[in-house]
């Protein structure tokens, strides 16, 4: 990566427009995980002991205008006791009273600004509001690796007014774990795909096909991969309108001579509430396949013996009910207890299924991205990561 480091800044007595991704999921205006919060904290807290000073802004939801529900309050209380030092939050992101907080920033102290998206022309990458956003600031540092898919004023536009620019550690973290998977990544290199929809990860599955070694499938859009090659899936989710692509893909897999593994055994349910599961090889007219059975986590595990590279993206089951996330904590398990492999979790849904669990720090890196790294492997470049980068 071409960016610079945040050690490369002259931080002293310099203020720093700290682009964070704190869009951190809420539950009745409290913070449900602040995992993306702490991510940041390490950048945070070596401009603020640099004295230099922090002034920190993040969208929160995808609000159209100022909504209060979505206001960064609890961030800014969050990090106060995080960092053990006051943040104050600004009532807005941009205007005098905002300009006045961040004029009378002293070295060392830190100021949460009011969330981006309150103002349309944050997503509309507007110049005038770049503009307003850089004024009173030195430095840009952008650590939020969650938000580089975005294009907005705040990821890219800012970076016409701010020149002295440097990627935060998150941001460093992020790329320096996830080019290590496109770039001459060590062999056997296996993938492993799961989520609900075939859909959603049409580019991940082509581009990774050209790269590793292995895919192993899970999760709903296992379905439509089987039912593309005519097995009996009873009522579980298929994408009709995705059986040909599955084939196809199934078919480019075979020229490549990439295994592409689909389960062997499922567990069932009449709908993912019934209560009951069973597992079973057949799937039966009235019964939905809801996880990986253990037969296939043991194919899948074996089949990541000896991996030398593995990137995860996607649950291999409806995790988020106790019964179903078995298949996806087997498969975790052993992943993270694999050694001399490097293990890369992909964001959102999978970093949900597989964090806060009492090996989940073993794996090599656990990414805080979710559409982010699904189009990083996708092969997409990243605008708010292009935008860090400098010709000098
Ligand atoms: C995310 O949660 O993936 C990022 O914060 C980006 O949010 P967005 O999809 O609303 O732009």
């Amino acid at each position: 990566m071409a960016a610079r480091a945040l050690t490369q800044l002259q931080l002293d007595r310099r203020k720093a427009l700290v682009r964070c991704d704190f869009n951190v999921p809420l539950h009745e205006g409290r913070i449900a995980d602040p995992a993306r919060i702490d991510a940041s904290l390490d950048t945070i807290r070596y401009i603020l002991e640099h004295s230099g000073s922090a002034v920190l802004c993040s969208h929160l939801g995808r609000p159209k205008e100022r909504t209060p529900e979505l206001s960064l309050k609890p961030v800014a209380e969050y990090l106060s006791t995080a960092l053990g030092s006051k943040v104050a939050l600004a009532p807005d992101c941009i205007g005098e009273v905002t300009q006045g907080l961040v004029a009378a920033l002293k070295p060392g102290g830190a100021l949460l600004l009011e969330n981006l998206r309150f103002h349309p022309e944050e997503e509309a990458n507007d110049r005038d509001f770049s503009h307003e956003l850089a004024r009173g600031k030195d430095l840009y540092v952008n650590d939020a690796f969650g938000s580089a898919h975005r294009a907005h004023a705040s990821t890219v536009g800012v970076t016409r007014f701010l020149a002295e620019r440097a990627a935060g550690f998150l941001m460093m973290r992020e790329i320096t774990a996830l080019s290590a998977l496109t770039h001459d990544p060590a062999r056997p290199y296996v993938a492993i795909l799961g989520g609900a929809k075939v859909s959603d990860k049409i580019g991940v599955i082509r581009n990774l096909m050209a790269k590793v070694d292995a895919i192993l499938i899970g999760g709903a859009m296992a379905y439509t991969f089987l039912r593309a090659r005519g097995v009996e899936v009873g009522r579980s989710r298929v994408e009709e309108d995705k059986l040909q692509l599955a084939g196809e893909l199934m078919a480019e897999a075979g020229r490549r001579g990439v295994p592409l593994m689909l389960p062997l055994d499922h567990v069932v349910a009449a709908s993912p509430e019934a209560g009951t599961a069973e597992t079973v090889e057949t799937i039966a007219r009235d019964r939905m396949g809801l996880d990986i059975g253990p037969h296939t986590a043991e194919q899948y595990i074996a089949r990541l013996q000896g991996a030398k590279t593995v990137v995860w993206n996607g649950p291999l089951g409806y995790f988020e009910l106790p019964t179903f996330a078995r298949g996806t904590l087997k498969v975790g398990e052993a992943l993270a207890n694999l050694a001399g492999v490097f293990s890369v979790i992909g964001g959102g849904d999978t970093a949900a299924a597989l964090s806060n669990q009492p090996w989940s720090a073993r794996f090599s890196h656990i990414s805080t991205g979710g559409g982010a790294t699904l189009e990083y492997l996708e092969g997409i470049e990243l605008p708010g990561v292009k935008a860090l980068e400098t010709r000098s």
